[in-house]
Formats: structure tokens, C-alpha cells, sequence
């Protein structure tokens, strides 16, 4: 009998599980094209929607967005302020579209210095995908990871915590999310400006030079190929490979 395998799909690669992308360059990006910084962070935004539904569509089960840290509020009252509108004005439009695609959405951050209408509309948006099944979208907003660690170790503290490891502090973070496996800032700047120090514990980072608004879904795709050819080994060796 003559057996014929076909063989279909076979580009297989090795996708993250959870991803984040540190937003960076919109500011540059706009300033290279002789506009203002607001200019950037539209692009930017619209940026962002795009490519998070790319990642969903990659098989990307968890993907975590900077967008906002507490340290921007630092900025101009200006580019703040314009911010605020842009997210308010995209969290509205978003709820729509995150329904069709089933993505849930969740928020990794502190109300303080929020204006009302931001936390509403970022909320809203939780609310209304929170039975959604095909994907989460962790946006970190107002968000300081070492606040995010003192915030967990206030609960914390008050446990009994004899049988408490390391594994279980997740659950006291602002949302219960498996390790980042793949971390990006786009931009070219390689630091991680206080953005989920716990959770990138055993991250690949990968900080392409390409500004944010640039980062399509080509730039996506390098990103992806960039992981699968990560060795992962957590500390561990790979005896497997000759060049140990
Ligand atoms: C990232 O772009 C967006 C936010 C922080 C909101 P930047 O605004 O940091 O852009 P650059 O770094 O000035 O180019
Ligand atoms: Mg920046």
C-alpha cells in the first residue's frame, strides 16, 4: 500500500503565550515627520488596534500593552491631556469590535490621577468583554509595577503564609496572568521603565529599533520569528544541544 503523506500548514512556529509590547516612539515618530507628538499617539493608537487583533489572530492567548505608566502623567499637561481624550474616545469604539473578535479585556493599573471619564469608559470596556473566551488584553494604564508589588504585598501580608511560594504572588497582582514569554519595546530603547517586573521574570526581550506606529504586522511577523529561535531553557541546560 502505497502510503502519500501531504503535508499541510507547515509553517509551524513557536508562539508566545502571553505577549507585551512596551508602546514606545510615537512622539519620535511624529517629530521625524515634522508633526506634533499628539500626531504620534494617534497614529500609535491606531497602531495598537491593529496589531492586537494580528497577535489574537497568531495565536497569542494573552497579549499585555503598556500604554500608559504612572511616570507619563509627569508629562506636559498638553500631551496628557490628549492622551486622556484618545483613550476615552478609542475604549468607547473598542467595545464593539472586542466583541466580535471575543476578546476579553483587562486593566492593570491605579484609579488615582485618572480622570472619571477614563476610568468609565477603560471599565466599561472591561465589563462589557468579561465573558469573552477568544484572548486576553491586559492594558496596563496609569500602571508602576513596583506600586503593582506593593499593592499585592498589602494583601499579602495578612495571610498565613507558610505554604506560600513563589508561584502563588500572582494571584494577589492586579490580574491573575501567566508569565510574559515574549517582551517587546519597539523604539530601540532596551530598559523595562517599571513594567511587570514579576511577570517578565522569564521573558525574551527583543527591542526592535522600528517607533511604535511603524510596527506593523511584517515588523510583527520578525518579532514572532525572533522568539521561535529563542532557546528557552529557565535556568536549565540542554543537554540535546552539542554546542553544551
Ligand atoms: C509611547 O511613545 C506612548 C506613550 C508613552 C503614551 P512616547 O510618547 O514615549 O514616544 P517617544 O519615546 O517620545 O518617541
Ligand atoms: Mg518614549
Amino acid at each position: 500500500m502505497i502510503c502519500i503523506i501531504i503535508t499541510l500548514g507547515c509553517d509551524y512556529m513557536k508562539i508566545p503565550n502571553h505577549m507585551a509590547i512596551i508602546v514606545d516612539g510615537n512622539g519620535r515618530w511624529a517629530k521625524e515627520r515634522g508633526f506634533n507628538r499628539s500626531f504620534g499617539h494617534k497614529a500609535g493608537s491606531e497602531n495598537l488596534e491593529k496589531i492586537s487583533l494580528y497577535a489574537f489572530k497568531k495565536g497569542i492567548k494573552y497579549l499585555s500593552l503598556y500604554v500608559l505608566s504612572c511616570d507619563n502623567l509627569k508629562r506636559s499637561k498638553e500631551e496628557v491631556d490628549f492622551l486622556f481624550n484618545l483613550f476615552v474616545k478609542t475604549f468607547n469604539a473598542k467595545k464593539k469590535i472586542y466583541a466580535k473578535e471575543n476578546i476579553k479585556v483587562v486593566i492593570s493599573g491605579i484609579k488615582e490621577n485618572l480622570p472619571e471619564e477614563v476610568f468609565q469608559s477603560i471599565n466599561d470596556l472591561a465589563e462589557t468583554t468579561k465573558n469573552n473566551t477568544g484572548g486576553v488584553l491586559n492594558l496596563c494604564l496609569n500602571y508602576s509595577s513596583r506600586r503593582e508589588i506593593l499593592d499585592a504585598y498589602k494583601k499579602i501580608k495578612a495571610l498565613d503564609l507558610d505554604n506560600f511560594g513563589p508561584n502563588d504572588i500572582s494571584k494577589y497582582m492586579y490580574n491573575d496572568l501567566p508569565d510574559i514569554d515574549f517582551l517587546v519595546r519597539t523604539s530601540g530603547e532596551m530598559r523595562l521603565s517599571d513594567f511587570m517586573l514579576f511577570q517578565a521574570s522569564y521573558a525574551e526581550l527583543y527591542f526592535p529599533k522600528t517607533y511604535f506606529p511603524d510596527f506593523d504586522e511584517k515588523e510583527f511577523d520578525k518579532a514572532l520569528e525572533e522568539y521561535a529561535k529563542r532557546d528557552r531553557r529557565f535556568g536549565g541546560i540542554n543537554y540535546e544541544d552539542k554546542n553544551n
